[in-house]
């Protein structure tokens, strides 16, 4: 059994996958922090990989750029390959003038611009949101750990490059956190299927005050994001 996009055999993923957008950087939480690595697919260099974290078994698997992509993705290893739970791990563009370059917000809400869920015919709008176990453990991991978490909504844009620049001042005054390109089509798949999601961001650089983060600065909140990622999967 394989899907055009992954040639995994079925029982070769684990329950839970950390998906971060990078499949470079799957390679490299898979190598830096998973035991017994096994590499499941290959197709279209969209790196996966299983092995063990703490003995137990978590996969890992980069969902590339964009609503389209990770909703491929993911689809099909809630779909095909019985996943339960798909955090993502990535970076966004702070809006919100209290969240700073290094701090992690986790999205409780995904609101978006994207038409992914016309697909499901709803007769209004249903609001993308993580899995509140997944949430709730998370929150309790980054604060345990000192980690500077914010909670909230933040922003799936369809556009990195958006042509109208009053764009971000909208969503901003809704109070919106950040923004990324992907959380709100995980979270309605995971709606869909009746499965779990959670998407966990660093944040890289600010709309407004333009600070950035310096190469040193995203390895290290990188490595944060990465360990509530795996606390969470194993707990
Ligand atoms: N927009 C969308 N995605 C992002 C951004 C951004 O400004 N920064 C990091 N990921």
């Amino acid at each position: 059994m394989s899907t055009p996009h992954n040639k995994a055999e079925k029982g070769e993923i684990a329950k839970t996958v950390l998906m971060p957008g990078d499949p470079l950087r799957a390679q490299f939480i898979a190598e830096n922090y998973l035991e017994d690595v096994v590499c499941f697919n290959t197709v279209r260099n969209m790196l996966g990989y299983t092995g063990t974290y703490q003995g137990k078994k978590v996969s890992v698997m980069g969902h590339g750029m964009g609503m389209p992509s990770i909703g491929i993705y993911s689809y099909e290893l809630y779909e095909q390959y019985d996943v339960e739970e798909i955090i993502r791990i990535g970076s966004a563009g702070a809006l919100a003038d209290d969240v700073d370059v290094m701090d992690i917000v986790i999205a409780m809400g995904a609101s978006t611009n994207s038409n992914y869920a016309s697909q499901y015919k709803l007769p209004g709008i249903l609001a993308p949101i993580a899995d509140y176990s997944l949430l709730r453990k998370a929150v309790a991991i980054a604060e345990e750990m000192k980690y500077p978490v914010k909670v909230g909504n933040v922003l799936s844009s369809d556009t990195f490059y958006t042509d109208d620049k009053t764009f971000n001042d909208a969503w901003k005054k809704m109070h919106v956190l950040a923004i990324e390109m992907e959380a709100a089509a995980l979270y309605y798949n995971a709606a869909r299927l009746g499965k779990k999601a959670l998407c966990i961001l660093t944040i890289s650089d600010h709309l407004y005050t333009h600070k950035e983060l310096s190469s040193k600065e995203r390895q290290t909140g990188f490595r944060q994001m990465m360990e509530i990622a795996l606390k969470t999967a194993i707990s």
